[in-house]
This record gives C-alpha cells, structure tokens and sequence, in this order.
C-alpha cells in the first residue's frame, strides 16, 4: 500500500476503534532520553543481561545488580514523559475508548503521563520484593545506606523486575492476554518485539481478529507481519496520529 494510503487506513481503523491496546517497548521512552537495551550504545551493549538480569546474577552478586537498576532508577526519575507517552494517555482519555497499555517497560512513565490501565509485563524499577516473605513494596530511592537493602524480616530486598529465566506475572498476562483477544486494533510501538513471551501478545490480538499497527524506528518482524507499519519516531508519529 502506498505510504500516503496506509497512514490514512491506520489512522481510520484508530478514530473507529472502540478496543485497542498499545503495546510498548523501551523505544517509546527513548525520546526521554532513556536508552533502549538493544540500539547501539543501549543497555545491553554496556552489560551483558546474564550479569544483571537473571535469578543467578542476583544470587551471585545483589551489589553489583542493584547497582545496574540504582542507576536505571536514577536515570528514569531525571526523565518525563515525552509526545509519545501522552499522545497514549490522551487517546484513551477522549471518546468512550477501552485502553490497555501493555508494557514491557519498567520505568513507570505511561503512567506519569496519565495512562490509566497500564499493565506492567516486565514488573517495574519503582518497587522492591523480599526473597525471603515476598512482600512487595514500593519504593522510589536512587540510592540506599545498604547495598542491597534488606526487609523488614531481614530478608534481602530484589527490584520487583521480571528476569530472563523468570514467569511473568500471572493476573498481568493474563489481563493483558485477554486485552489482546478483545482489542480491534493493536499498536504495536517501540519494540524490537524479541522477548517472549510478552512479544506474543501483538500474534494473540491478530489470532483473534484485530488489525495491527507497528510504530517503530526501523523495521521489525512484527512490523513485516502487521497490517500497517509507520517507520519513524514514536514521539513524532503518534501524536499526529492519535
Ligand atoms: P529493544 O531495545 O530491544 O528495542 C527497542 C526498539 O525501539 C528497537 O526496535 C528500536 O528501533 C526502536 N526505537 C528506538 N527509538 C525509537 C523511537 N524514538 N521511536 C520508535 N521506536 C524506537 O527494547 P524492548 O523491545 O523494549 O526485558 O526490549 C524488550 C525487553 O528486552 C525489555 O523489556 C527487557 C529487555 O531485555 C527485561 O529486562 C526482562
């Protein structure tokens, strides 16, 4: 389809759409100035994920991983929400619209910028879980007395953050899975779409009928399969579209 002609079509199913998920990515905060993980020069070319983000790092060194999500914090509490963030908030605000942002972004900045379902797959930066009773509390510190900070119980303290190797939460995916089922359009913004399982919710809200929509800087494989890709920047595109 002829890029004119398919932003139109997009643009059309969005304004009649009455169901529709946004799924994002670390791309949509990337306008925040916060990095993405697989870009050049994103998170994971600084680190190597198994030394920061699986059960095993944590266990072997909880210093040096809060360190890595200390400084995480400390760059999202320095950032806002940017076009793309609000240009979401607002969408679900006007009309009698059914919004569900699923997120696998953990910096808390849909929700800032006002979205109000949001649906954190991949946990959040701004709250803590003991491995010892598993309570689970928020916090916004960027740097604490004692690394790692301990529990109440005296059980030490891990970021409540999905890990590779780890379940996601359960009541989230499946809030999420059956946003994806009952959407008419999915938008798919931001991601490079190549963790699972939270990558498959774009393929579950197609299963069952709905029109996908990928907005992402360069193309990818959930951009080849969509219905409309608009290649560009999430903050410059959406907000003229939405
Ligand atoms: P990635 O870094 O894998 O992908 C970011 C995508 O956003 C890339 O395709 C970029 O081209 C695109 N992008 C960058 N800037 C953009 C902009 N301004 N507008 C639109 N698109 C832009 O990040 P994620 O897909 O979020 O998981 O990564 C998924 C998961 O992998 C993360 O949740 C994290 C990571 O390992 C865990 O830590 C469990």
């Amino acid at each position: 389809m002829p890029r004119d002609r398919e932003r139109l079509a997009a643009r059309e199913a969005l304004a009649r759409a009455r169901r529709v998920v946004f799924f994002t990515g670390a791309g949509v905060s990337a306008e925040s100035g916060l990095a993405t993980f697989r870009d050049a020069g994103g998170l994971w070319e600084g680190v190597r994920p198994e030394r920061v983000a699986t059960p095993e790092a944590f266990a072997e060194d909880p210093a040096f991983v809060w360190r890595f999500y200390l400084a995480r914090r400390a760059a999202a509490a320095a950032t806002s929400p940017n076009p793309a963030h609000r240009a979401m908030a607002e969408y679900a605000r006007s009309d009698h619209r059914e919004v569900a942002v699923v997120t696998q972004n953990v910096d808390g900045l849909h929700q800032v910028a006002g979205s109000a379902n949001v649906l954190e797959l991949h946990g959040s930066l701004w709250r803590t879980r003991c491995e010892a009773c598993g309570a689970v509390a928020e916090d916004r510190a960027t740097s604490f007395s004692e690394v790692p900070p301990r529990c109440r119980c005296g059980g030490m303290l891990r970021p409540d953050i999905v890990w590779f190797g780890e379940a996601l939460p359960p009541t989230v995916f499946q809030a999420a899975s059956q946003a994806a089922r009952r959407c008419e359009v999915c938008v798919v913004v931001g991601t490079s779409a190549v963790v699972y399982p939270a990558a498959g919710i774009p393929y579950e809200a197609a299963r069952a009928g709905a029109r996908i929509l990928v907005v992402n800087a360069e193309e990818t494989e959930h951009a080849r399969e969509a219905d409309w890709f608009l290649e560009g920047k999430a903050g410059e595109i959406l907000p003229d579209f939405l």
